[in-house]
């Protein structure tokens, strides 16, 4: 439900939140307003934060003098604190102070100048000509003298902290669903004292026809479902945090981790890679974890697909893997293992926590491996479609559909990706003199010698007769160079049936290029280089 929470929302008939939001507090604030004439009621007036707004919007909705009623649950500041300055702006005219002798107490100290009205010296009513608030006692939830107040003519029950909840991430002034109740638990356990005090509120609250819980933080709760089923999560939470060392830090903790499960949750929801959910999750989790890596390894057939910080995330195929380590927390199912490499060892709560996290990612990575084993197997058939029957390297045909993912995927991620062009030299002079079969056979030499040095990734082509195209991926321009060399002298130690056969090798990588074709261009205009400046050599491209 989309609202305008910069005017007052009506949220029963001549009932209105008034309250003002502040941005990004997961402890939004709420004041309400029933329009009822002359006897128009104000709803724990707020604090001095947002008294203006609160005022600004009360004054849309009635004239100031028709306030006959302030009822204030408790006396926190963010419930009563602008009652001194509220005083000030109201007319001079007949009005209560509605509350518990216990609040009084303290309210007084405001030294207010408007009277009380006191909710267990009037049989905890309040008589609005056809209509009659009532009062409920809920103590200690979360102060002794705390009550709240219902409405049977709009079945409203303005719960004051009751049901209120610490809201972090995307908040709304309607609870969405039921998901809401974790943010009433989050603040439930740690403000409320024990679950004997819960237990007299709910078998109060439970006699109630409600339709719509108006608690002062947090979100209201409209429809009888979901009102019932905010009612019995009450009794169902763990009491009594308050206890803990340091209630803010559990509360934060808690916070946090329920906010990085449920951003995975949607992750996993999307079509997005492992190794971008991988790169995002272990930002968030190293902001509260000593996590050193998470290796997320997938089998598939023979190999294994493995994800680390160490390769940026992007998976490597190898043949065995272990997962080994100190203060190393692993999970598995099925093929699929994920391993959270840590510092320091972690409590057996954080634990169950990345057992949580490691749940999502099985799920994520099934889908990848289904996506993994169908690219592979399309791999396999390509592999035997698409070779050159001499050599045993790719066919240029394919190139293309080989190479085109991989080098937008280069330039997308922004990693390097060369190409070397491969020329064999005087090769016409080795086929006139030796003969074609002789030619063959040194074809068949080189495409060998590039293959043995070539990892599983590269990817080699028959380009032309004489001419090979290597592509490797994740090769920054240094690195191809080192392989380019690895051929060339491989080649020129060969000695081929006794001829001394030798190589000219033109490199270029993925840096200003828009193109595949562009890159293969400068590769070719390197080997061009190579050829004029004597053969045998390895030259970069330069413009
Ligand atoms: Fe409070
Ligand atoms: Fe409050």
């Amino acid at each position: 439900m989309e609202v305008d929470l910069s005017k007052p929302v009506e949220i029963a008939e001549e009932t209105f939140w008034v309250g003002h939001y502040i941005e990004s507090d997961i402890f939004q604030c709420h004041t309400y307003l029933i329009r009822n004439g002359k006897e128009s009621v104000l709803i724990d007036p707020g604090s001095l934060i947002t008294f203006k707004e609160t005022l600004r919007k009360v004054k849309y909705l009635v004239n100031l003098e028709d306030i006959k009623y302030i009822v204030c649950h408790h006396q926190d500041p963010d419930v009563v604190a602008c009652l001194p300055e509220l005083e000030k702006v109201l007319p001079e005219k007949e009005r209560y102070i509605v509350t518990h002798w216990r609040t009084y107490f303290l309210l007084k100290h405001y030294n207010l100048l408007t009277p009380f009205y006191l909710v267990d010296q009037h049989g905890f009513k309040l008589s609005l000509g056809d209509r009659e608030l009532q009062f409920i006692l809920t103590p200690y939830m979360h102060y002794a003298g705390n009550i709240v107040t219902y409405d049977p003519k709009t079945k409203v029950l303005f719960s004051s902290d009751i049901f209120g909840g610490w809201v972090e991430g995307e908040w709304s002034l309607f609870a969405k669903d039921e998901s809401y109740i974790e943010s009433v638990r989050s603040f439930h356990e740690i403000y409320m004292p024990c679950k004997e005090v819960v237990l007299h509120t709910v078998e109060r609250l439970k006699e109630l026809d409600l339709e719509i819980i108006a608690p002062q933080h947090g979100s209201i709760i409209k429809g009888k479902e979901l009102v019932e089923k905010a009612i019995s999560a009450l009794l169902y939470f763990d009491y009594g945090k308050m206890f803990e060392a340091d209630v803010l830090e559990v509360f934060k903790r808690k916070l946090q981790r329920s906010s990085i499960l449920s951003l995975l949750k949607e992750l996993a929801l999307k079509e997005i890679f492992l190794s971008e959910i991988l790169k995002v999750t272990f930002s968030h989790l190293s902001s509260i974890f000593p996590l050193e890596d998470i290796v997320v390894a997938i089998s598939a057939d023979e190999s294994v697909y493995v994800f680390s910080k160490e390769n940026g995330f992007f998976p490597k195929t190898v043949r065995n893997f272990n997962l080994e380590g100190e203060n190393c927390v692993v999970f598995v199912n099925g093929k699929t293992k994920i391993a959270f490499f840590l510092s320091e060892k972690v409590s057996k709560e954080d634990e169950e926590f990345l057992r949580e996290v490691a749940n999502i990612f099985f799920f994520i990575a099934r889908r990848e491996e289904w996506l993994i084993s169908l690219k592979e197997r399309e791999k396999y058939l390509r592999f035997r479609a698409y070779r050159d029957v001499l050599t045993g390297l790719y066919r240029r045909e394919f190139l293309e559909e080989l190479v085109q993912q991989e080098f937008y995927r280069s330039k997308r991620y922004g990693y390097h990706f060369s190409v070397l062009m491969i020329d064999i030299d005087n090769f016409k002079q080795i086929n006139d003199k030796y003969g074609h079969l002789f030619g063959d056979k040194v074809l068949r030499t080189v495409a060998g010698i590039i293959r043995k040095n070539l990892r599983k990734s590269d990817i080699a082509v028959r380009y032309g007769g004489e001419e090979f195209l290597v592509v490797l991926p994740h090769t920054d321009l240094r690195r191809a160079v080192v392989v380019a060399e690895r051929i060339r002298k491989a080649i020129e130690e060969a000695r081929i049936g006794k001829v001394k056969v030798t190589v000219s090798i033109g490199v270029a990588d993925n840096s200003l290029v828009e193109s595949f074709k562009d890159l293969v261009q400068r590769a070719d205009a390197a080997l061009y280089k190579a050829k004029r400046s004597g053969k045998n050599r390895v030259v970069i491209y330069s413009e």
